[in-house]
């Protein structure tokens, strides 16, 4: 196949860096914790680990792979190997299309706070109620997340990509950091302890078939699996790099980011509401509500809320763009349309979807669909839907219609593979029954036939 027409990634950081940034974002800022508060806590953390060391690096690296041996993305990867399977590229293409508009929904909120902690509102925002006051009105959260997506659009028109890739090469350590400063002082709050051992104790008492429903989900968009984009990732790659090692390190920082946010939150539910399962189970509002009050209590609230957000701005913002790239090659490559066109119609279309998702807190919060307001509602569709068959798909794919050794002698070229047994073994058989038992619970729970 040839790759003559693409660019590819320079240097050997060049994959691990961009799928770095792609991955770390507010799935492991905003959404990890709480779903690690809601679902059992150090079971929900033992499940997750023990999922992306397993099926996680399996479908990363098979990913990565087809689209390094296909240099193609999605679309066109899946149908270079076998015609029939091309609408298999169309379904992780559909991913990011569902993801982005709710994603730019959190994103607005995260400019929201920096803006009021630049203010000076740190106190304020820390108050109950803010956070409810904020997403009840039906006209602020719109403008706010129309920001969000203008910035998004702005890097992605704008040429301005390798800027914003520069910066946050800073401003992810930085992040790091800064979290752990963070964290540090949760932890030691009076009350926290209790928290700390929910967090980090795996009580099995806890756990329910929701615990591994819930992992899976969060670890395909944490790792941004099942949506195309390692497969273009992927497709930039050259042939000498230790994929491997490059993939246990985008999975290492990954997951470093969200056991530390995890660090931060959860521990301070305990702090300041004493654990009540009520706060446990605040589900996305929880990282607003509670950091607010850590901070508060820190002394320098507004300027270290102010830092705080500005750096997970940093993050979600590239994951975003990696998010509207995804969206817009697929119509540029479907449709024939110019990169500026399909980038400018997928930002108008994600702006269009986003708006039930923010009046889903408002004007249609009597709306549900499934028993899920409307975040929840898209939420759920991509990421225990349409991932884990995606995910499914594609392991029958490589096991059965291409033959594993495509993808073993791919990730072969550069360097032995250690881990072939294994990865063998999960994608033939653990990763498929996993992403099928999710799927097929999940349909049954939402046809009431089952309950989960
Ligand atoms: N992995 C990102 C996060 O955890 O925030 C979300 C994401 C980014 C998903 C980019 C998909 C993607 F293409």
């Amino acid at each position: 196949m040839s790759n003559t027409h693409r660019s590819s990634f320079s240097g050997k950081i060049g994959f691990v860096l961009a799928a770095a940034g792609s991955a770390v974002g507010l799935g492991n800022i905003w959404r990890f914790p709480y779903l690690a508060a809601k679902y059992g806590g150090g079971i929900f953390l033992l499940v997750y680990l023990i999922l992306v060391v397993t099926v996680g690096f399996t479908l990363v690296t098979a990913e990565t792979a087809l689209g390094r041996k296909t240099g193609q993305s999605a679309i066109g990867a899946f149908s270079s190997l076998s015609k029939r399977w091309g609408f298999l590229g169309v379904l992780n293409s559909v991913v990011p299309i569902i993801i982005l508009p709710y994603y730019c929904v959190i994103g607005g909120w995260v400019i929201k706070y920096l803006v009021t902690f630049a203010s000076g509102g740190g106190s304020e925002a820390a108050g109950t109620g803010f956070f409810t006051g904020f997403v009840s009105q039906p006209v602020q959260p719109i403008l706010w997340l129309a920001l969000f997506l203008a910035l998004t659009l702005f890097v992605v028109l704008g040429g301005v990509e390798k800027g914003i890739e520069k910066v946050s090469k800073l401003m992810m350590p930085a992040l790091l950091v800064l979290s752990v400063i963070i964290a540090v002082y949760s932890i030691t709050r009076p009350g926290a302890l209790e928290g700390l051992k929910y967090y980090l104790l795996p009580d099995f008492s806890h756990f329910s078939f929701m615990t591994v429903i819930a992992a899976l989900g969060q670890m395909f968009f944490s790792l941004s699996i099942a949506m195309g984009i390692l497969i273009a990732y992927g497709s930039y790659t050259p042939k000498d790099i230790d994929m491997e090692k490059s993939v246990k390190q985008v999975e290492l920082f990954d997951t470093s980011v969200a056991f530390i946010a995890g660090l931060m939150v959860v521990p301070a539910v305990f702090a300041f509401s004493g654990g009540d399962q009520a706060a446990l189970n605040a589900g996305p509002s929880l990282m607003f509500e509670t950091l607010p009050k850590v901070f508060d209590s820190m002394g320098a609230g507004n300027v270290i809320g102010f830092i705080f957000f500005l750096l997970v701005l940093f993050a979600a913002l590239t994951s975003s763009i990696a998010l509207l790239e995804a969206v817009a090659v697929t119509f540029q490559d479907r449709l024939g349309w110019s990169r500026r066109k399909s980038t400018l119609l997928s930002a108008a279309g994600a702006m269009v979807l986003a708006l039930p998702v923010a009046l889903g807190y408002n004007v249609l919060s009597g709306f549900t669909l499934l028993g899920f307001n409307m975040l929840d509602f898209f939420d759920f569709v991509s990421n225990s839907v349409l991932m884990p068959v995606a995910a499914f798909l594609t392991c029958i794919f490589i096991t059965r219609v291409v033959g594993i050794e495509t993808v073993l002698d791919e990730v072969k070229l550069s360097s032995p593979f250690k881990r072939q047994r294994s990865f063998t073994i999960i994608l033939r058989y653990v990763a498929p029954v996993c992403t099928l038992a999710i799927f097929v619970s999940q349909l049954l729970s939402s046809l009431g036939v089952i309950s989960i």
